[in-house]
């Protein structure tokens, strides 16, 4: 799939689904690119592949390094480079670290978690011709004040400030919006209150398209499968058996076969 651009992503709302995936390096880059209309590089990463607990670790210089190689797995690719936590503290720092990103990788865009309290920062990118998408409801990067991954939306009040977060990302310039961990009946008020589109994960199939972390896609990620997880592929029980299985064969000496050296 070639490189799709920003008018494309925002004319797919109400015409087709979007597919997000997330790719920390080359090579799953190279395998994701084909199906993925976006690509994202997400802090994630702290999670799934640093072993953190949440996503606060990571820094600049480390989403950079992973960028570089998931831009060149995906060289066609639309590339969204997750902002790190710090590095969009306020809107000079933010915009300091964007250009950044620009000038050190080939990624299409940024993404910023918050709203309302995010729109002077997300506006200070987009006026400065950085793209930028946005990221509400459930917002790992404030996990740790909010006390935890908790689903977002669950009454009136809540449902109303997950519409005044999408309209201020909205207004302050943002191209689309990763909606995270919402209740199902709040998910269509949401999305039909922008005209951006909205790409859910954790909420519900009313959004105008999906994202998942590869690694919990392919059954690699075992530490915990939250519910909005469909794990395609086995994939840490394939890998472990693979693996096992290539030590039984170095064990008994089946493994290198002789056309597996050089004679
Ligand atoms: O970091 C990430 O992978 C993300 C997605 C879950 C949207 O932000």
């Amino acid at each position: 799939m070639s490189k799709i651009t920003i008018e494309t992503i925002k004319a797919a709302k109400n015409t087709r689904k979007l597919v997000t995936i997330t790719a920390y390096d080359a090579l799953f880059a190279r395998l994701i690119a084909p199906e993925a209309d976006i690509v994202l590089v997400g802090d994630s990463l702290a999670m799934s592949f640093g072993g953190h607990n949440d996503t606060i670790a990571i820094t600049l210089d480390e989403m950079i390094y992973h960028a570089k190689a998931v831009c060149r797995g995906a060289s066609d690719s639309f590339v969204v480079f997750d902002m790190p936590f710090g590095s969009c503290a306020n809107a000079k720092t933010a915009l300091e670290s964007a250009i950044r990103v620009y000038k050190e990788t080939d990624a299409s865009a940024v993404k910023i978690e918050g709203g309302v309290e995010k729109a002077d920062v997300i506006k200070r990118l987009t006026t400065n011709a950085i793209a930028v998408m946005g990221h509400i409801g459930l917002t790992p990067q404030f996990a740790r004040q909010s006390g935890g991954f908790r689903v977002q939306g669950k009454d009136e009040a809540a449902i109303a400030k997950l519409i005044d977060d999408a309209k201020a990302v909205e207004d302050a310039g943002a191209f689309a919006i990763v909606l995270e961990g919402v209740k199902a009946n709040a998910v269509p008020r949401v999305v039909q209150s922008v005209k951006i589109p909205v790409i859910g994960i954790g909420a519900s199939a009313d959004c105008d398209g999906q994202v998942l972390v590869w690694s919990d896609l392919l059954g690699f990620f075992e530490a915990f499968k939250p519910k909005f997880v469909r794990r395609y592929l086995e994939g840490a029980t394939l890998a472990k058996e693979a693996i096992a299985k290539f030590a039984a064969d170095v064990r008994s000496g089946a493994f290198p076969s002789a056309a597996e050296f050089y004679i």
